[in-house]
């Protein structure tokens, strides 16, 4: 290995510890199976889950079983409860060769690389389909091996199974079109009550083989066992700290900096009048947003932590966050877009090539951002009503995880300076909603250049 300058080089020998596992292959595909009777949120966890992981690098895809069912039938003939009936045969069979085709599609995609984990988000309530899916996975055409995870979710409160079916159950594909909402919610009842017929749940002796999650009335408790691996711990970790209460996420850029307005990269200035007008009105906005248990996090930069000074008493709590400062720009630290590519042009260009990856020399990357961002999104999703206040580069990153924007669009998002985001999540997504204010201010903006030209 290379050392400083005029330093001698040492031979140096590198011992490595033999371990216990020291065969085991660290990436391996993973199968997270959700397991769990008719709306206990297993596709809101599916979809949560996937965006998650592709946001911190893991490639993952989720295979829905229901929309493999609703393409293999006549839903005027075949959707109602009768089809799940565990005396229907022709249903079972249905259902059986349907969960099969995921389960193939799932394989492939795994066994062709095109990516990490496969979420089978389906019901899987029975053994027999439980035990299909390990002999399916453990199979050693699959080189590797697949590691499964199931996760379960438990719910028996009345009043979240209520609101599950009425403000997303009804207004399913099985339904729109085919019957009125209350017909729906009448049938989508007896449809659980089929499959409480059948139902096994994961059980601490008979599966004492699996790793599974067991979460337990969204989340009021937990039984994990046997995790295997760095996904599964993930998983785990990213489980326990998401939550259902209804709130908003609110994201703003600074307002406009002594440096947006001659194009500067970075540094440290402090707002313009222009940005002082907007900490202003920011304050009006929040005034009439009256929110319950608000926060404000900003960033550690003087402009940052001008505008959030105008929130001070609005907030139950004010927090200066460093992982909240903008992309550290290296060597282009101060210079403007122009200062750039006349200085370095080749790292221009490779900027423009996968603005992603790029790194600045002694500085940062996209990638770098996110895997710094992690801990705010996790306690993002702890929280209830938060303001952050930060910068273009990592409110992009914060805006792709909860739009589920993938790496290529991520650091092309449109983060205007004096426009807040509000972001409400929802059953299957988050609503976006932008709010600009009428205060002029520098675009920041560089366009993804035309890669043809
Ligand atoms: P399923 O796929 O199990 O039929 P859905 O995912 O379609 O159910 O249900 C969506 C609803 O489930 C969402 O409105 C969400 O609030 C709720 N939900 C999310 N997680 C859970 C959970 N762990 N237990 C119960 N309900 C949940
Ligand atoms: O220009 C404002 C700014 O926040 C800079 O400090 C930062 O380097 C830049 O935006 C990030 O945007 P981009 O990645 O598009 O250059
Ligand atoms: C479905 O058909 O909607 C479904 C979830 O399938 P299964 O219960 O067979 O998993």
């Amino acid at each position: 290995m290379p050392g400083p300058a005029g330093v001698p080089q040492r031979k140096m020998t590198y011992f490595v510890p033999k371990s216990d596992n020291s065969n085991e292959q660290v990436r391996v595909p993973n199968v997270i199976a959700l397991v769990g009777l008719p709306a206990r949120g297993k596709t809101y966890i599916s979809h949560k889950l996937c965006r998650y992981l592709n946001w911190i690098g893991i490639k993952t895809k989720a295979f829905n079983v229901g929309e493999y069912r609703r393409k293999a039938c006549n839903l005027e003939e075949e959707g109602e409860n009768e089809f799940f009936s565990p005396n229907n045969a022709r249903g079972q069979k249905i259902r059986d060769e349907v969960a099969q085709l995921a389960i193939n599609d799932m394989g492939k995609y795994l066994d062709n690389k095109e990516g990490e984990v496969a979420i089978l988000d389906a019901t899987n309530t029975t053994r027999d389909r439980r035990k299909l899916l390990m002999e399916f996975c453990k199979n050693l055409m699959h080189d590797p091996p697949f590691r499964v995870f199931f996760v379960e979710s438990v719910c028996d409160d009345p009043d979240i199974i209520n609101s599950n079916i009425t403000e997303v159950k009804i207004n399913s594909p099985d339904y729109k079109g085919i019957m009125s909402q209350e017909e729906a919610k009448e049938d989508f009842l007896k449809r659980i009550e089929n499959y409480r017929m059948q139902y096994e749940p994961l059980d601490e002796d008979y599966d004492e083989e699996l790793s599974y999650i067991k979460v337990i009335n969204a989340g009021k408790s937990f039984y994990v066992h046997n995790v295997n691996g760095h996904v599964q711990s993930r998983v785990v970790y990213f489980l326990m700290n998401i939550h259902l209460l209804p709130r908003s996420i609110y994201l703003s850029r600074h307002g406009e900096s002594e440096y947006n307005c001659i194009g500067r990269l970075g540094g440290d200035s402090p707002l313009s009048a222009n940005g002082l007008l907007y900490a202003g009105k920011l304050r009006e906005y929040f005034e009439a947003e009256d929110l319950d248990d608000f926060r404000v996090w900003s960033s550690q930069k003087i402009r940052a932590a001008q505008t959030a000074s105008h929130l001070k008493d609005l907030a139950g709590h004010t927090e200066f966050w460093k992982c909240l400062d903008e992309i550290d720009a290296g060597i282009c630290e101060g210079l403007t877009y122009e200062d750039f590519e006349a200085r370095y042009p080749k790292q221009f260009a490779e900027r423009d090539k996968d603005k992603y990856h790029y790194r600045y020399p002694s500085g940062e990357s996209y990638e770098d951002l996110v895997a710094r961002l992690e801990p705010v999104i996790m306690e993002l999703e702890r929280q209830s009503n938060v303001l952050v206040i930060s910068h273009q580069a990592v409110l992009r990153c914060i805006l792709a995880y909860f739009t589920n924007k993938n790496r290529d669009d991520l650091p092309y998002l449109k983060v205007p300076l004096h426009t807040t985001i509000k972001l409400t999540p929802k059953a299957y997504s988050c609503e976006v909603e932008l709010f600009p204010f009428p205060i002029k201010a520098a675009d920041t903006y560089r366009e993804k250049p035309d890669q043809k030209q």
